[in-house]
């Protein structure tokens, strides 16, 4: 594929493809002494089915955020599966990585450091992207930093709003993660709650996939909800009246397989839209009243939503109405810095730069790294 040429969705290997070209090395640029607003930071990740790389300037300026998507390969199985993910991150990543440099009019001699998603994530696709970053950076000499993934979605709203800063209460709601965490700072996280068994994400698509609805199941039940009544069927709101932030999905994931099931064996016509709708209606209620009550508890007046399933219409609705009447300021990112990126990463890679922090370059990647 030539550089410049849109990027397919489903990725296919073209005969001869590109590898990393490295042209004049002794043209290589010093890494900064200090990390100024024109830093420029190339951002790669790989954690799960989507390949992307970006380059971002000064930590809040997105040049380029190259997203190739995996979802069409996974879905003939239903979910993500391992080892097509990674095989395909090797195919994408070097010419998606040439197309972010591309588009955003730099070469890799511009660059001043390489941020790569440690983890969490698979770790067949977060090998791929942590062993090119850390290539890069060697064979440019500049820093590398591992970035954790889930602290990458919170800077999605700092590059987004420039208004937006911390302290700040952050719903982190994904397929993989649903966390309620306490941002005091750059790098200082408290994680006030979480789900205790399916991430928000992995339920509508465990959901979606029981009601026929492609994958990935979130988007669709978003759509369908629209057409139906949230308020049609009553579906168990799992520790919602209990103290503290965890959150539970599995109960009703299987309240709407049961609720079909049983009224399809007497013979009732069931809606899918009203299924979706309230089904719906039931996260959106859990994450709406814990969200409020962490920001509460944590006595900010900035709530971030991110993550996925920040994409969720009636979330983002249900959290901006819950915001509006408490006079708590919500940021969202734009749809495309919802799902995986790498512009987050880079985002959050400057940050760390900034503080001083890199990882030499036998740090590897880490499936399960938290948080705080
Ligand atoms: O953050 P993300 O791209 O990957 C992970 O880190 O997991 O999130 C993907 C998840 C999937 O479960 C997908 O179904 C969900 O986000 N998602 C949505 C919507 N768009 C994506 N869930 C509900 N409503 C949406 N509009
Ligand atoms: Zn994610």
């Amino acid at each position: 594929m030539e550089v410049g040429e849109p990027i397919p969705t489903s990725w296919e290997i073209a005969p001869g493809a590109d590898a990393l070209t490295l042209e004049d090395p002794l043209a290589r640029k010093k890494p900064l002494s200090e990390w100024t607003e024109d830093s420029l930071v190339l951002g790669i990740e790989t954690s799960c089915d989507e390949t992307s790389a970006a380059v971002v300037k000064g930590g809040r300026e997105i040049l380029s955020n190259v997203i190739v998507s995996q979802g069409e390969l996974h879905g003939e199985y239903g979910g993500i599966v391992p080892e097509i993910a990674a095989r395909q991150h090797v195919e994408a990543l070097t010419p998606v990585i040439r197309e972010a440099l591309f588009r955003a009019d730099v070469t890799f001699w511009d660059l001043d450091g390489v941020a790569a998603t440690l983890g969490p994530g698979l770790i067949g696709s977060l090998l791929v992207g942590v062993a090119e970053g850390k290539s890069i950076a060697a064979v440019l000499d500049i820093p590398f930093v591992g970035v954790n993934h889930l602290e990458g979605h919170v800077y999605s709203n700092l590059l987004a709003h420039k208004d937006a800063e911390f302290p700040a209460v952050c719903l982190i709601i994904s397929g993989g993660h649903t966390l309620l965490v306490h941002a005091l700072g750059h790098g200082d996280y408290e994680v006030l709650g979480s789900t205790i068994d399916d991430a928000a994400g992995e339920a509508f698509d465990k959901v979606a996939r029981f009601l026929g609805l492609d994958y990935p199941g979130g988007p669709e039940i978003d759509r369908l909800s629209l057409l139906g009544d949230g308020n049609a069927i009553r579906f168990p709101r799992a520790m919602v009246d209990e103290p503290g932030f965890d959150v539970s999905y599995s109960g009703l994931k299987t309240a709407v397989i049961n609720y079909v099931r049983n009224a399809q064996s007497r013979g009732e016509q069931v809606s899918v839209e009203d299924v979706a709708a309230s089904f719906q209606q039931a996260v959106v209620d859990i994450q709406v009243t814990k969200t409020m009550a962490a920001a509460l508890h944590a006595g900010v007046d900035r709530v971030f939503l991110c993550g996925g399933v920040a994409a969720n219409s009636g979330l983002r609705q249900g959290l901006a109405e819950a915001c509006e009447s408490r006079m708590l300021k919500l940021f969202v990112p734009p749809m495309e810095l919802c799902t995986d990126n790498a512009a987050m990463i880079a985002a959050c890679g400057t940050a760390m730069f900034k503080r001083g922090l890199r990882h030499d370059l036998d740090a590897s990647p880490d499936p399960n790294l938290s948080l705080a």
